[in-house]
Protein backbone atom coordinates (compact mmCIF):
# COMPACT_ATOMS: atom_id res chain seq x y z
CA UNK A 1 0.00 0.00 0.00
CA UNK A 2 2.73 2.59 0.90
CA UNK A 3 4.35 1.53 -2.00
CA UNK A 4 1.47 2.83 -4.33
CA UNK A 5 1.41 5.83 -2.67
CA UNK A 6 5.18 6.62 -3.15
CA UNK A 7 4.30 5.71 -6.53
CA UNK A 8 1.72 8.11 -7.27
CA UNK A 9 3.49 11.12 -5.57
CA UNK A 10 6.42 10.32 -7.85
CA UNK A 11 4.83 10.21 -11.49
CA UNK A 12 2.48 12.83 -10.25
CA UNK A 13 5.68 15.16 -9.48
CA UNK A 14 7.27 14.27 -12.30
CA UNK A 15 3.89 15.26 -14.48
CA UNK A 16 3.70 18.66 -12.38
CA UNK A 17 7.42 19.72 -13.74
CA UNK A 18 7.00 18.11 -17.13
CA UNK A 19 3.63 20.69 -17.92
CA UNK A 20 4.26 23.34 -20.38
CA UNK A 21 1.21 25.38 -20.07
CA UNK A 22 -1.34 25.84 -17.38
CA UNK A 23 -4.24 23.44 -18.94
CA UNK A 24 -2.15 20.58 -19.16
CA UNK A 25 -1.60 21.08 -15.19
CA UNK A 26 -4.94 21.24 -14.72
CA UNK A 27 -5.57 18.01 -16.57
CA UNK A 28 -2.54 16.99 -14.24
CA UNK A 29 -4.52 18.23 -11.17
CA UNK A 30 -7.78 16.30 -12.16
CA UNK A 31 -5.98 13.19 -12.74
CA UNK A 32 -4.09 12.57 -9.65
CA UNK A 33 -6.25 15.13 -7.16
CA UNK A 34 -10.19 14.64 -8.58
CA UNK A 35 -13.09 12.81 -7.64
CA UNK A 36 -11.58 9.79 -9.70
CA UNK A 37 -8.42 10.79 -9.31
CA UNK A 38 -5.32 8.36 -8.76
CA UNK A 39 -4.66 9.59 -5.25
CA UNK A 40 -8.15 10.16 -4.62
CA UNK A 41 -9.01 6.33 -5.43
CA UNK A 42 -5.97 5.05 -3.49
CA UNK A 43 -7.14 6.96 -0.23
CA UNK A 44 -10.41 5.39 -0.29
CA UNK A 45 -8.25 1.88 -0.38
CA UNK A 46 -7.99 2.77 3.47
CA UNK A 47 -10.22 0.35 4.70
CA UNK A 48 -8.40 -2.76 3.34
CA UNK A 49 -5.70 -1.73 5.10
CA UNK A 50 -5.07 -3.43 8.82
CA UNK A 51 -6.14 -1.77 11.74
CA UNK A 52 -3.07 -0.85 13.66
CA UNK A 53 -1.34 0.13 10.41
CA UNK A 54 -4.10 2.56 9.48
CA UNK A 55 -2.33 6.09 11.37
CA UNK A 56 0.91 5.58 9.25
CA UNK A 57 -0.92 5.10 6.26
CA UNK A 58 -2.98 7.76 6.93
CA UNK A 59 0.25 10.23 7.83
CA UNK A 60 1.94 9.11 4.88
CA UNK A 61 -1.21 9.84 2.56
CA UNK A 62 -1.42 13.34 3.69
CA UNK A 63 2.39 13.90 2.99
CA UNK A 64 1.75 12.79 -0.51
CA UNK A 65 -1.28 14.65 -0.57
CA UNK A 66 0.43 18.00 0.45
CA UNK A 67 3.48 17.53 -1.69
CA UNK A 68 1.54 17.40 -4.93
CA UNK A 69 -0.77 20.12 -3.83
CA UNK A 70 2.35 22.43 -3.28
CA UNK A 71 4.28 20.91 -6.23
CA UNK A 72 1.03 22.10 -8.02
CA UNK A 73 1.12 25.56 -7.07
CA UNK A 74 4.53 26.22 -7.36
CA UNK A 75 4.26 25.07 -11.12
CA UNK A 76 1.18 27.01 -11.70
CA UNK A 77 2.89 30.06 -10.09
CA UNK A 78 5.51 29.54 -12.59
CA UNK A 79 3.60 29.40 -15.86
CA UNK A 80 1.66 32.06 -15.27
CA UNK A 81 4.69 34.26 -14.69
CA UNK A 82 5.99 32.97 -17.87
CA UNK A 83 2.78 33.46 -19.56
CA UNK A 84 2.66 37.56 -18.64
CA UNK A 85 6.49 37.59 -19.66
CA UNK A 86 5.36 36.50 -23.26
CA UNK A 87 2.30 38.95 -23.17
CA UNK A 88 4.76 41.88 -22.27
CA UNK A 89 7.35 40.96 -24.87
CA UNK A 90 4.32 41.28 -27.37
CA UNK A 91 3.89 44.77 -26.65
CA UNK A 92 5.70 47.02 -29.18
CA UNK A 93 6.18 50.29 -27.80
CA UNK A 94 7.37 52.46 -30.79
CA UNK A 95 3.85 50.96 -32.39
CA UNK A 96 2.11 54.78 -32.93
CA UNK A 97 -0.89 55.53 -30.09
CA UNK A 98 -4.22 55.64 -30.28
CA UNK A 99 -5.30 59.25 -30.64
CA UNK A 100 -8.32 60.35 -28.15
CA UNK A 101 -11.24 61.61 -30.27
CA UNK A 102 -11.07 65.24 -30.24
CA UNK A 103 -14.85 66.86 -29.62
CA UNK A 104 -16.06 70.53 -31.17
CA UNK A 105 -18.64 72.60 -30.49
CA UNK A 106 -22.19 71.90 -31.52
CA UNK A 107 -23.12 73.46 -34.43
CA UNK A 108 -26.13 75.78 -33.01
CA UNK A 109 -22.98 77.06 -30.29
CA UNK A 110 -20.82 77.47 -33.07
CA UNK A 111 -23.73 79.44 -34.76
CA UNK A 112 -24.68 81.63 -31.82
CA UNK A 113 -20.96 82.45 -31.22
CA UNK A 114 -20.70 83.95 -35.07
CA UNK A 115 -24.09 85.81 -34.77
CA UNK A 116 -22.93 87.81 -31.22
CA UNK A 117 -19.93 88.20 -33.01
CA UNK A 118 -21.51 89.82 -36.11
CA UNK A 119 -23.69 92.03 -34.16
CA UNK A 120 -20.52 92.89 -31.39
CA UNK A 121 -19.16 94.73 -34.27
CA UNK A 122 -21.73 97.44 -34.25
CA UNK A 123 -22.24 97.04 -30.46
CA UNK A 124 -24.03 95.24 -29.42
CA UNK A 125 -24.29 93.70 -26.31
CA UNK A 126 -24.32 89.67 -25.46
CA UNK A 127 -26.56 89.24 -22.57
CA UNK A 128 -28.86 86.58 -20.87
CA UNK A 129 -31.91 86.59 -19.09
CA UNK A 130 -33.71 83.97 -16.92
CA UNK A 131 -35.25 80.59 -19.14
CA UNK A 132 -38.09 80.00 -16.55
CA UNK A 133 -39.75 83.22 -16.52
CA UNK A 134 -42.72 85.55 -15.10
CA UNK A 135 -45.80 86.21 -17.47
CA UNK A 136 -45.52 89.10 -16.75
CA UNK A 137 -41.78 89.16 -18.64
CA UNK A 138 -43.25 87.07 -21.64
CA UNK A 139 -46.28 88.45 -22.31
CA UNK A 140 -48.34 91.39 -20.49
CA UNK A 141 -45.44 93.75 -19.89
CA UNK A 142 -45.07 93.20 -23.92
CA UNK A 143 -48.53 94.22 -24.48
CA UNK A 144 -50.39 91.32 -24.29
CA UNK A 145 -53.39 91.69 -22.24
CA UNK A 146 -54.76 88.83 -20.26
CA UNK A 147 -56.71 86.16 -22.14
CA UNK A 148 -55.96 87.97 -25.58
CA UNK A 149 -55.92 85.67 -28.15
CA UNK A 150 -52.35 86.57 -29.34
CA UNK A 151 -50.68 84.43 -26.60
CA UNK A 152 -51.84 81.12 -27.92
CA UNK A 153 -49.69 81.35 -30.63
CA UNK A 154 -46.65 81.21 -28.44
CA UNK A 155 -47.95 77.40 -27.22
CA UNK A 156 -46.46 78.34 -23.54
CA UNK A 157 -44.96 75.72 -21.07
CA UNK A 158 -46.82 77.01 -17.76
CA UNK A 159 -44.56 75.72 -14.64
CA UNK A 160 -47.00 74.20 -12.29
CA UNK A 161 -46.49 76.51 -9.02
CA UNK A 162 -48.09 79.11 -7.35
CA UNK A 163 -48.77 82.61 -9.55
CA UNK A 164 -47.13 85.61 -7.98
CA UNK A 165 -50.00 88.28 -7.60
CA UNK A 166 -47.95 90.53 -9.33
CA UNK A 167 -46.28 89.19 -11.95
CA UNK A 168 -48.81 85.99 -13.21
CA UNK A 169 -47.72 82.77 -13.57
CA UNK A 170 -44.08 81.15 -14.30
CA UNK A 171 -43.53 79.57 -17.81
CA UNK A 172 -40.69 78.35 -19.62
CA UNK A 173 -39.64 81.40 -21.80
CA UNK A 174 -41.37 80.70 -25.23
CA UNK A 175 -39.22 83.38 -26.70
CA UNK A 176 -36.71 85.76 -26.14
CA UNK A 177 -38.55 88.99 -25.89
CA UNK A 178 -38.74 89.18 -22.29
CA UNK A 179 -35.00 90.24 -22.05
CA UNK A 180 -36.29 93.69 -23.62
CA UNK A 181 -37.85 94.86 -20.10
CA UNK A 182 -35.68 92.64 -17.92
CA UNK A 183 -33.13 94.72 -19.85
CA UNK A 184 -34.83 98.48 -19.68
CA UNK A 185 -35.00 97.38 -15.98
CA UNK A 186 -31.42 96.91 -15.19
CA UNK A 187 -30.08 99.62 -17.84
CA UNK A 188 -30.89 103.05 -19.15
CA UNK A 189 -30.68 104.06 -23.01
CA UNK A 190 -28.57 103.36 -25.09
CA UNK A 191 -29.35 100.24 -25.14
CA UNK A 192 -27.74 97.88 -27.67
CA UNK A 193 -28.99 94.20 -26.60
CA UNK A 194 -28.18 90.89 -28.07
CA UNK A 195 -30.38 88.32 -25.58
CA UNK A 196 -29.36 85.14 -27.26
CA UNK A 197 -31.38 81.85 -25.60
CA UNK A 198 -33.20 78.98 -25.17
CA UNK A 199 -37.02 79.32 -25.93
CA UNK A 200 -39.55 76.30 -25.09
CA UNK A 201 -42.98 75.44 -26.93
CA UNK A 202 -45.06 72.82 -27.08
CA UNK A 203 -44.00 71.46 -30.33
CA UNK A 204 -42.30 68.82 -32.08
CA UNK A 205 -41.97 68.09 -35.79
CA UNK A 206 -39.45 68.17 -38.85
CA UNK A 207 -38.93 71.54 -38.77
CA UNK A 208 -39.95 72.61 -34.49
CA UNK A 209 -38.09 71.20 -31.39
CA UNK A 210 -39.54 71.82 -28.38
CA UNK A 211 -36.46 73.74 -27.32
CA UNK A 212 -35.05 76.07 -29.78
CA UNK A 213 -32.57 79.06 -29.37
CA UNK A 214 -33.58 82.61 -30.90
CA UNK A 215 -31.68 86.34 -30.61
CA UNK A 216 -33.17 89.02 -29.99
CA UNK A 217 -32.13 92.55 -30.78
CA UNK A 218 -33.30 95.65 -28.79
CA UNK A 219 -31.79 99.22 -29.35
CA UNK A 220 -33.19 101.87 -27.68
CA UNK A 221 -32.09 105.73 -28.08
CA UNK A 222 -33.33 109.09 -28.60
CA UNK A 223 -34.59 109.24 -32.55
CA UNK A 224 -34.26 105.59 -33.50
CA UNK A 225 -36.04 104.76 -36.52
CA UNK A 226 -37.23 102.14 -38.91
CA UNK A 227 -33.77 102.77 -41.25
CA UNK A 228 -31.69 102.21 -38.28
CA UNK A 229 -33.98 98.69 -38.31
CA UNK A 230 -33.70 98.39 -41.80
CA UNK A 231 -29.86 99.45 -41.41
CA UNK A 232 -29.04 96.53 -38.92
CA UNK A 233 -31.27 94.08 -40.79
CA UNK A 234 -29.39 94.61 -43.87
CA UNK A 235 -26.10 94.45 -42.37
CA UNK A 236 -26.80 91.34 -40.37
CA UNK A 237 -27.54 89.53 -44.02
CA UNK A 238 -24.26 90.25 -45.78
CA UNK A 239 -22.00 89.47 -42.83
CA UNK A 240 -23.62 86.07 -41.39
CA UNK A 241 -25.14 85.06 -44.77
CA UNK A 242 -22.77 86.36 -47.58
CA UNK A 243 -21.98 90.15 -49.20
CA UNK A 244 -24.60 89.35 -52.00
CA UNK A 245 -27.51 88.87 -49.58
CA UNK A 246 -30.18 91.44 -48.89
CA UNK A 247 -32.96 91.97 -46.89
CA UNK A 248 -36.46 93.21 -46.90
CA UNK A 249 -39.24 93.84 -44.52
CA UNK A 250 -43.19 93.24 -45.16
CA UNK A 251 -45.76 94.50 -43.10
CA UNK A 252 -46.87 91.94 -40.01
CA UNK A 253 -48.24 92.24 -36.93
CA UNK A 254 -46.62 91.55 -33.32
CA UNK A 255 -48.30 92.87 -30.14
CA UNK A 256 -45.22 94.64 -28.82
CA UNK A 257 -43.94 96.32 -31.73
CA UNK A 258 -45.59 98.85 -34.08
CA UNK A 259 -45.48 99.47 -36.57
CA UNK A 260 -44.18 95.51 -36.89
CA UNK A 261 -42.45 93.90 -40.04
CA UNK A 262 -41.58 90.23 -41.19
CA UNK A 263 -38.03 90.29 -42.38
CA UNK A 264 -36.69 88.26 -45.50
CA UNK A 265 -33.53 87.84 -46.54
CA UNK A 266 -32.88 86.86 -50.58
CA UNK A 267 -32.70 83.10 -51.24
CA UNK A 268 -28.55 82.02 -51.27
CA UNK A 269 -28.91 80.08 -54.82
CA UNK A 270 -30.96 82.42 -56.69
CA UNK A 271 -30.24 85.60 -54.57
CA UNK A 272 -33.92 86.60 -55.16
CA UNK A 273 -34.65 86.19 -58.84
CA UNK A 274 -36.84 82.63 -57.49
CA UNK A 275 -35.93 79.17 -58.28
CA UNK A 276 -37.60 75.98 -56.92
CA UNK A 277 -35.88 75.95 -53.47
CA UNK A 278 -37.38 79.54 -52.61
CA UNK A 279 -40.52 80.00 -55.05
CA UNK A 280 -40.32 83.97 -55.22
CA UNK A 281 -36.62 84.61 -54.13
CA UNK A 282 -36.85 85.20 -50.62
CA UNK A 283 -36.52 83.27 -47.52
CA UNK A 284 -38.63 84.25 -43.95
CA UNK A 285 -36.31 84.77 -41.74
CA UNK A 286 -38.03 86.27 -38.41
CA UNK A 287 -39.48 89.32 -36.76
CA UNK A 288 -39.10 92.82 -36.49
CA UNK A 289 -40.35 96.20 -35.64
CA UNK A 290 -40.38 99.37 -33.68
CA UNK A 291 -40.57 98.65 -30.28
CA UNK A 292 -44.35 99.65 -29.08
CA UNK A 293 -45.12 102.51 -26.38
CA UNK A 294 -47.03 100.73 -23.91
CA UNK A 295 -43.48 98.32 -23.57
CA UNK A 296 -41.42 100.91 -23.38
CA UNK A 297 -43.71 102.67 -20.60
CA UNK A 298 -44.24 98.84 -18.56
CA UNK A 299 -40.11 98.77 -18.78
CA UNK A 300 -39.61 102.13 -17.27
CA UNK A 301 -38.76 104.54 -20.01
CA UNK A 302 -40.25 107.51 -21.63
CA UNK A 303 -41.63 107.00 -25.05
CA UNK A 304 -41.88 110.66 -25.59
CA UNK A 305 -38.14 110.75 -24.97
CA UNK A 306 -36.55 107.74 -26.81
CA UNK A 307 -37.76 105.16 -29.31
CA UNK A 308 -36.33 101.28 -30.28
CA UNK A 309 -36.49 99.04 -32.47
CA UNK A 310 -36.56 95.00 -31.64
CA UNK A 311 -36.24 91.75 -34.23
CA UNK A 312 -35.95 88.14 -32.70
CA UNK A 313 -34.92 85.35 -34.86
CA UNK A 314 -34.54 81.42 -34.54
CA UNK A 315 -30.64 80.39 -34.26
CA UNK A 316 -31.25 76.95 -35.69
CA UNK A 317 -33.75 78.72 -38.70
CA UNK A 318 -31.13 81.03 -39.46
CA UNK A 319 -28.19 78.65 -39.54
CA UNK A 320 -30.54 76.31 -42.01
CA UNK A 321 -30.78 79.53 -44.09
CA UNK A 322 -26.85 79.65 -44.68
CA UNK A 323 -25.49 78.51 -47.71
CA UNK A 324 -25.14 75.12 -48.12
CA UNK A 325 -26.73 73.98 -45.36
CA UNK A 326 -29.72 70.98 -45.84
CA UNK A 327 -31.42 69.52 -42.95
CA UNK A 328 -34.21 67.88 -43.60
CA UNK A 329 -35.34 67.24 -39.91
CA UNK A 330 -34.08 69.61 -37.90
CA UNK A 331 -34.62 67.14 -34.71
CA UNK A 332 -31.28 65.73 -35.92
CA UNK A 333 -29.61 68.83 -34.12
CA UNK A 334 -30.46 67.67 -30.52
CA UNK A 335 -30.57 63.50 -31.34
CA UNK A 336 -26.58 63.49 -30.00
CA UNK A 337 -26.02 61.41 -33.13
CA UNK A 338 -21.98 61.66 -33.96
CA UNK A 339 -22.29 60.32 -37.74
CA UNK A 340 -24.07 63.80 -38.06
CA UNK A 341 -22.50 66.29 -35.39
CA UNK A 342 -19.14 65.13 -36.52
CA UNK A 343 -19.60 66.55 -40.13
CA UNK A 344 -20.14 70.36 -38.58
N1 LIG B 1 -40.82 87.14 -30.21
C1 LIG B 1 -41.27 86.89 -31.55
C2 LIG B 1 -41.50 85.39 -31.75
O1 LIG B 1 -41.02 84.62 -31.00
C3 LIG B 1 -40.29 87.38 -32.57
C4 LIG B 1 -40.16 88.86 -32.58
C5 LIG B 1 -40.93 89.60 -33.40
C6 LIG B 1 -39.24 89.50 -31.78
C7 LIG B 1 -40.83 90.97 -33.49
C8 LIG B 1 -39.12 90.88 -31.83
C9 LIG B 1 -39.93 91.60 -32.70
O2 LIG B 1 -38.25 91.56 -31.09
O3 LIG B 1 -39.76 92.95 -32.76
O4 LIG B 1 -42.17 85.01 -32.65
Amino acid sequence: MDEELIGIKNTALSLILESEDLESLEETKLQFLGRNGKLTLALKKITEVPVDERKEFGILANEVKQAIEEAIQSQSNKLSKRKLTRVIEKIDVTNPGIKPALGHLHLVTQAIEEITAVFAKIGFERVRYPEIEWDWYAFTALNFPQNHPARDEWETFFIDTPPDPEKGKMVLTPHTSSGQIREMEKSKPPIRMLNIAKCYRRQSDISHTPMFHQFEGLVIDQNISITHLKGTLDYFAKSYFGPKRISRIRPYHFQFTEPSFEVDVTCGVCLGKGCKLCKDGWLEMGGAGMVHPNVLIAGGIDPKQYSGFAFGWGVERVLMMKEGMQIDDLRLLYSNDLRFLKQF
